[in-house]
């Protein structure tokens, strides 16, 4: 099997972490953890890396033949026949000798070295120690900051950003061709990130300008999906695979007034109601009360904490029914 290396996307690790797992997971892929840091994660596996790869939100690269190493003592190395240029990394503001590190791993190498139209990249990332591997993917940061919150027709500062909006739509395990609804869908980030993975998408919030914003901002990356004006308690259909969402926290976004207490309490009733056996709810909170709520109505899987500013956090997290 393959060892490869997923480089995570800071600050908040932990939760990338948990994203290329849920990944393997929902795409039923079987792997074991191998030397995970917490800047890298790194499993063995026979996955198709083009496949992972392009579902995730929150990891920079994937390397596949990767190796580790402590020192400059002489490493076990094997590249694809080719030619290769050597480059590096440093992460969490670790400090080493890159032309060294360059020299020396070039020097293990079979291959024949070609900085200018190599075959193959050989990234050392220099942190604890050398994660090092062929770069056999780059996540498209590019087409994320299409999506960008600014970016959309319908704009408004409640939205997650695309990455995390993706992160959370992984964290729900999603399989292929599943159903995912978002019943606090706001300006369609969630919805967005699902239909673009090929999913199944639909979603409610009850505020009217929401719905046709939603609409507006499906259209304009060309997802389909149907959104519809109601309470959460309302529009989370029989039988749903995925809930992912990001609620009101009682803060810059709309509750009516309404305490958020009553509001989580109705999203739990229901996803309990309605997902499917093997479903998740994929969700985030302000507070860790509103996770131990929860579990009042469903087991928690996984949470990670996130402080967005000052006063500001967010707890993403997933449970099962
Ligand atoms: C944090 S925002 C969601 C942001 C969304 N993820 C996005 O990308 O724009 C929360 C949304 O919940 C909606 N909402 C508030 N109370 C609701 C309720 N009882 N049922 C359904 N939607 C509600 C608000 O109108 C708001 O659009």
């Amino acid at each position: 099997m393959d060892k490869l290396i997923f480089e995570l996307r800071g600050p908040e690790y932990d939760l990338a972490s948990a994203e290329v797992r849920a990944v393997l997971e929902g795409l039923n892929i079987e792997y074991s953890l191998k030397d995970t840091s917490k800047y890298v994660t790194m499993v063995e596996s026979d996955c198709d890396v083009l496949e992972v790869g392009r579902r995730l939100g929150l990891t920079h690269r994937v390397l596949d033949h990767s190796f580790v190493f402590d020192d400059f003592e002489s490493c076990e190395v094997e590249i694809p026949e080719g030619s290769v240029a050597v480059d590096t990394r440093r992460v969490g503001g670790m400090d080493g000798d890159s032309v060294r590190v360059r020299r020396e791993v070039g020097g293990w190498l079979g291959n024949e070295i070609d900085l200018d139209d190599p075959d193959h990249v050989v990234l050392v990332l220099i942190s604890d120690r050398y994660y090092s591997g062929r770069v056999a993917f780059v996540v498209d940061k590019g087409r994320f900051k299409e999506r960008k919150v600014k970016n959309r027709e319908f704009f408004s500062p409640i939205s997650l950003e695309p990455w995390y909006a993706r992160a959370l739509v992984n964290l729900g395990r999603v399989k292929e061709g599943c159903n995912v609804h978002d019943p606090f869908c706001g300006t369609g980030g969630i919805l967005l990130e699902a239909g673009l993975m090929g999913l199944e998408v639909s979603g409610g919030d009850v505020d009217s300008r929401m719905v046709e914003g939603c609409r507006k901002n499906l259209r304009q990356f060309s997802v389909d999906g149907e959104v519809v004006e109601g309470d959460v308690s309302d529009t989370i259909p029989d039988g749903v695979d995925s809930v992912v969402t990001d609620p009101p926290y009682g803060r810059a976004s709309s509750t009516g007034g309404e305490d958020v207490v009553e509001v989580y309490r109705r999203l739990f009733e229901s996803c309990s109601e309605k997902l499917n056996e093997g479903g998740y709810l994929s969700t985030i909170f302000p507070e860790r009360e509103f996770v131990e709520m929860g579990e009042e109505y469903l087991e928690l899987v996984e949470s990670y904490e996130s402080q967005v500013h000052g006063s500001l956090k967010r707890i993403f997290c997933v449970f099962k029914p």
